[in-house]
């Protein structure tokens, strides 16, 4: 992951993020080319079931929005606000961008599904932090899936654009990185982010590989790499939030990360 920090102070440049995030954010639509034939019907019938799924998981929380205007935390100012209400939006672009790629499978988009109703009963049980870790986790789980189909997929414009929701994920994983950073600052807010970072990762990633295994067979990805392109991932968010050297300790539990 590349960094996008401030070089005098090492800390997250929220306006750095906040510049980012408008500079993408008037990209018009890719176009997505009709590709129904371009696969056989179990697979495409399973791509189309996948694909919708995700689209649930993508339409937005515009709730996080608020609830970070709202939020008193350390270390964040108004262009993280900003960049988060920015970060939603592009969220909402990938969610269109899906719609599009169904379209082009001439399949129809899933109305709901448990694994997405699971996902927004997990991210409504804490604060606003734990919600953040959730959407976290997210990335995680959708920089892995998407990467793994791309792999799959046959080139053409529905991997390209896919392509371009991996790119978007790995800023937005980053993004959300450096938030958890100048949380952790302390040896409780680390404890409880290495804890749920793990058990909401841990559970995520079963319920999603389930999900979609029939889907990654069916375009040649084994399930197994996905796990450890997932695990991989977990541990990196785990390293980069922790290597930073403990800034000050409390006796406190109830100051967490999550
Ligand atoms: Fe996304
Ligand atoms: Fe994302």
């Amino acid at each position: 992951m590349n960094s996008i920090e401030d070089p005098e102070t090492s800390k997250p440049s929220w306006t750095s993020w906040r510049s980012h995030f408008e500079s993408q954010r008037h990209r018009p639509l890719p176009m997505i080319r009709p590709c129904a034939d371009m696969f056989e019907d179990h697979a495409r019938e399973l791509l189309i079931r996948s694909l919708g799924i995700f689209h649930l998981g993508e339409c937005g929380e515009g709730r996080i929005v608020q609830q970070v205007r709202d939020a008193h935390l350390p270390g964040i100012d108004d262009d993280y606000r900003h960049s988060v209400g920015l970060f939603v939006r592009e969220e909402g672009r990938h969610a269109r961008m899906l719609q599009l790629m169904v379209r082009a499978l001439d399949g129809d988009l899933a109305r709901s599904n448990w694994t997405s109703r699971v996902f927004t009963v997990v991210r409504r049980l804490f604060g606003v932090r734990f919600k953040l870790l959730v959407l976290l986790v997210a990335e995680i789980i959708g920089l892995a899936f998407y990467g793994s189909l791309r792999r799959g997929l046959p080139h053409g414009s529905l991997r390209s654009a896919i392509g371009e929701m991996v790119r978007d994920e790995r800023f937005h994983l980053e993004f959300h990185v450096e938030f958890f950073r100048t949380q952790a600052t302390t040896t409780w807010s680390r404890l409880a982010y290495r804890s749920c970072l793990w058990s909401v990762g841990a559970g995520a990633a079963t319920i999603a590989l389930v999900d979609h295994a029939r889907t990654m067979n069916a375009v040649g990805v084994r399930t197994p790499a996905v796990a450890k392109r997932i695990a991989g991932l977990l541990l990196a968010a785990d390293r980069l939030v922790l290597s930073e050297p403990l800034v000050r300790t409390t006796s406190n539990p109830s100051t967490t990360a999550c």
